[in-house]
């Protein structure tokens, strides 16, 4: 039997590769001083339906118990954002603001597979609640850019398109446009340069718009005043490089309100890599008004990131080194007389209380077969009980080195 369609099963090496990612993505969020959360992975269907819209909401696996399927009416969540709204809503008086939260959950949506789209994938998601400067967006895509500088990835690599829903939403009212409109008529931006034109002048004619009027707009390179701020706090931090002006942004969910960025590679050969924005209107909207604070945030998926981190080599050997040391031992011990067991277990034990990675055959076997797995397990090195008793013969695996040690100074001999 096989996974689902869409659904991983993680072998040791994929874990191994998974683990990589959310390691570096706990430890840059550290430096960034962001404290993680997580929510449940069932929730309600009701808490989606409003507030993300767009395609997400046909894409949710309802869950259900065997005996009473219609009990729950949870999904499987699809993303993030209306949880830590759900949460922060729920208890905000008890954390100082601005709350600088990050999470790396597993999601879930029905989507069409392709590269780089998967049924379940794993998201990190990095939000900052309660402040409303253009200070908060500039920390923000900091923090992003760094999360993929941590696998390697350089300016030559990717790059933050930088948009903003505002200057959308200016343009459409200034167009003769209506608020309420407003969401539709995003939704036909974000699929602009993918529809042809013709196809985008049919979708605009009922608001009196045409395709060349917003492609036009969409080619502009020139921040507006909402984003100079945030260009101006990134090139301080010397990570201007990063930043493209590009109109072609506005996302696809339904709670952004003013500056958006996606991630994509400069090769485009991948979707994007994350996407977020402010969505400073979506607390109040999930607490009726009773919390009103400014958000915003991103998600980086982990399918995306590993593909790119396939395709650029530096990153690509900077991962594979780290997975050589997280090998799965680092000192076999060889059991070379079967007398002796009795005394390899006592160090074994030893060794293990001392906090190294020790392993050891369970059963007899050969000493050749024993120093084969010992290779195969990546141990640097092995330590042989056998004649020599009360002393054991520690190998250094790479260079065939051998020395003798007495039992008493093997912790030593062993750099401890
Ligand atoms: P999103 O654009 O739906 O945003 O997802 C962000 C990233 O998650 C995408 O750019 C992609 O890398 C990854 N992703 C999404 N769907 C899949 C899939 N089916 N398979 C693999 N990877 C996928 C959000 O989810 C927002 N809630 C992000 C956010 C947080 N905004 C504010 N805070």
């Amino acid at each position: 039997m096989q996974t689902l369609p869409g659904f991983r099963d993680f072998y040791p090496d994929d874990c191994a590769r998974r683990n990589y990612i959310l390691t570096k993505w706990r430890e840059v969020a550290r430096r960034y001083g962001f404290v993680e959360y997580d929510g449940p992975v069932v929730e309600s269907m009701a808490l989606y339906e409003k507030k993300s819209g767009g395609e997400l909401v046909g894409q949710m696996f309802t869950v259900g118990a065997t005996a009473d399927p219609g009990s729950l009416k949870g999904v499987l969540r699809p993303e993030m954002t209306p949880t830590l709204a759900r949460m922060v809503t729920a208890r905000e008086r008890d954390f100082k603001k601005p709350m600088k939260w990050f999470c790396v959950p597993n999601f879930f949506r029905h989507e069409r597979q392709g590269r780089g789209r998967l049924r379940e994938f794993y998201q990190l998601n990095c939000d900052i609640v309660g402040e409303p400067t253009p200070a908060a967006d500039a920390e923000l895509i900091a923090i992003l850019i760094d999360m993929l500088r941590a696998f390697g990835l350089t300016e030559a690599d990717f790059a933050v398109r930088l948009s903003s829903r505002t200057a959308w939403q200016q343009f459409f009212i200034q167009s003769g446009g209506k608020p309420e409109d407003e969401y539709e008529f995003f939704q036909i931006v974000d699929k602009a340069e993918r529809n042809p034109p013709e196809k985008t002048d049919e979708l605009l004619r009922k608001f009196n718009l045409t395709a060349q009027a917003v492609l036009d707009f969409m080619r502009s390179k020139t921040p507006t005043a909402e984003l100079v701020p945030v260009v101006e706090g990134l090139n301080a931090r010397g990570l201007g490089g990063f930043i493209d002006i590009d109109y072609a942004i506005v996302r696809g969910l339904a709670y952004y309100t003013g500056v958006v960025f996606e991630v994509f590679d400069r090769s485009k050969n991948e979707r994007a890599l994350a996407g977020g924005g402010r969505y400073d209107k979506l607390l109040s909207l999930m607490s009726d008004g009773k919390v009103d604070l400014p958000a915003l945030g991103f998600g980086m998926g982990d399918v995306v990131l590993a593909n790119l981190i396939d395709d650029v080599p530096a990153a690509a050997a900077q991962r594979d080194a780290w997975l050589k040391q997280e090998r799965a031992c680092d000192i076999y011990v060889v059991v070379a007389k079967e007398e002796r067991r009795s005394d390899a277990l006592a160090l074994v034990q030893q060794l293990r209380d001392a906090g190294q990675r020790v392993d050891f055959p369970l059963t007899a076997a050969k000493v050749g077969k024993q120093f084969q797995t010992a290779e195969l397990l990546g141990a640097t090195r092995a330590v042989l009980v056998g004649d020599e008793w009360p002393q054991v013969k520690v190998k250094t695996l790479a260079t065939r080195e051998e020395i003798l040690v007495p039992i008493g100074e093997i912790k030593t001999a062993l750099g401890q």
